[in-house]
C-alpha cells in the first residue's frame, strides 16, 4: 500500500477528436524488455497505482520482448477496459537470434499480420491508438497510412499514430488519414524534434507523445558510470550516451537540473518531466509524455511532476544542455526522424 496521497493528474485530448487522457501516460516497455531484470508483481502494482493517479494512457509495442509486453499488460487492460487508452506499435522487426539486429517493415501485408498479433496478445477487440513505430523509406508513407486507415474502417483500430517521423512525413501522412499522435524522443537531452516534427504537429492539431522524457533514466541522475551500473542485458549498454567517456561527460551536464531540484526540494527527474511539459506549452502543443517505470513510488513521483511549473530563469538554465550532450540518442541515427532531416 502506498502512503502517498492520491491526487489525480489533469487531462488533455489525444488528437483533435480523440478521448481525454491523463496529461502523463505510462511507458510499459521496461516491464518486459530493454532495461534489465523486472519484478513482475511490482510492475503490475505500478500499472494499478498509475490508474489511481489518473494515468489512463498506456504505451507498448509488438517488439517489446517479442510480444511479451503486450501480453504482460493484457490482464490489466481487461480489468479496466473502459478506463484506459492502449497504444501499441508495428514496424520494427527483431531477429530472435540477435535482438540487437533490427529491420523496419511498413508494407500493407505486414501491417495486417501485425495488427492481428497485437489484438490477440492484448486481448482487445480494438486497439485505441496504433502507431507506425519506424519509417521504412522504401515504402511511401501514403501506402503505409492507407493500410492503417483500412484498419480504422474495419474497427480494429481507433486512432492512428506515427513514431519518429519528420514534419514533412507527418504532413503527407495526415493528408491520407488524420493522425492523432506523434511519438518521438523529447527531453532536456533530446530536442531535435523541435526542428520539424513539433511545428508540424502543432500546425495539424496532432498531440505529441514524448518518449524517454527522462532520457532513459539518465536525467534522474542515476548514472555516473553507466558501463558498470547497467546489467549485462540492459539495452542502454549499446547507446552512445551511456557508454565510455560520454556517460561521465553527460552526468556533469545535470548540474543545473540538480540545482533546481535542490532549491525546490524535488527530484531531478521531476524537473526533467516538468521541462518537457513546459517546453510543449511554449510551442503551443498538447503533449502526453510517457515516462517509463516499473515501480509504484516512481509513478507517484512522476505524476506529481505534472504540477510543477518552472520559472523563466529555471528554463533558461536548462536551455543549453541539449546542445552539449555527448553521443547520439541512437547508435544509428538513420533509425530516427533526425537521420532524415
Ligand atoms: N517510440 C519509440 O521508439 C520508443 C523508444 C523508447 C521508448 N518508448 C516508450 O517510451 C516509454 C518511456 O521511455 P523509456 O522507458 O525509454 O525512458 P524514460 O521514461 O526516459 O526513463 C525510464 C527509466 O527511468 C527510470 N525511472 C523512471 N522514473 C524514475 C524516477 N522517478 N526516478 C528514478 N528513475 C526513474 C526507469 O526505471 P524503473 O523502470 O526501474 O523505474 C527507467 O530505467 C517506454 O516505456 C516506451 O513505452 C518508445
Amino acid at each position: 500500500m502506498s502512503t502517498e496521497k492520491t491526487e489525480r493528474i489533469t487531462t488533455t485530448r489525444l488528437g483533435a477528436d480523440g478521448p481525454e487522457v491523463g496529461v502523463q501516460g505510462l511507458g510499459c516497455m521496461g516491464m518486459s524488455f530493454a532495461y534489465g531484470p523486472t519484478d513482475a508483481d511490482e510492475a503490475r502494482a505500478t500499472l494499478e497505482r498509475a490508474l489511481e493517479l489518473g494515468v489512463t494512457f498506456y504505451d507498448t509495442a509488438d517488439m517489446y520482448g517479442f510480444g511479451e509486453n503486450e501480453k504482460f499488460i493484457a490482464p490489466f487492460v481487461k480489468a479496466h477496459r473502459d478506463e484506459v487508452v492502449v497504444a501499441t506499435k508495428f514496424g520494427i522487426v527483431m531477429d530472435p537470434d540477435d535482438p540487437l539486429k533490427r529491420g523496419i517493415r511498413n508494407d500493407a501485408p505486414y501491417i495486417r499480420q501485425c495488427v492481428e498479433g497485437s489484438l490477440k496478445r492484448l486481448g482487445v477487440e480494438t486497439i485505441d491508438l496504433y502507431y507506425m513505430h519506424r519509417r521504412d523509406v522504401n515504402v511511401p508513407i501514403e501506402e503505409t497510412v492507407g493500410a492503417m486507415a483500412e484498419l480504422v474502417a474495419e474497427g480494429k483500430v481507433r486512432q492512428l499514430g506515427l513514431s519518429e517521423v519528420t514534419g514533412d512525413e507527418l504532413r503527407a501522412a495526415h493528408a491520407v488519414h488524420p493522425i492523432a499522435a506523434v511519438q518521438s524522443e523529447w527531453s532536456v537531452f533530446s530536442r531535435d524534434v523541435e526542428r520539424t516534427a513539433v511545428p508540424a504537429a502543432k500546425e495539424l492539431g496532432v498531440t505529441f507523445v514524448p518518449y524517454s522524457p527522462l532520457g532513459r533514466g539518465f536525467l534522474t541522475g542515476a548514472f555516473t558510470d553507466a558501463g558498470k551500473e547497467l546489467s549485462e542485458d540492459d539495452f542502454r549498454r549499446t547507446m552512445p550516451r551511456f557508454t565510455g567517456e560520454n556517460a561521465a561527460a553527460n552526468a556533469a551536464l545535470l548540474e543545473p537540473l540538480r540545482a533546481i531540484a535542490q532549491a525546490r526540494g524535488v527530484s531531478l527527474g521531476q524537473v526533467a518531466l516538468a521541462w518537457v511539459q513546459q517546453r510543449a506549452s511554449v510551442h503551443g502543443l498538447p503533449v502526453v509524455p510517457i515516462p517509463g517505470t516499473r515501480r509504484r513510488g516512481r509513478v507517484e513521483e512522476n505524476t506529481a511532476a505534472t504540477r510543477i511549473e518552472l520559472t523563466a530563469d529555471e528554463q533558461a538554465a536548462l536551455e543549453p544542455i541539449a546542445d552539449r550532450v555527448a553521443g547520439g540518442r541512437y547508435a544509428d541515427m538513420n533509425f530516427t526522424s533526425a537521420g532524415r532531416e
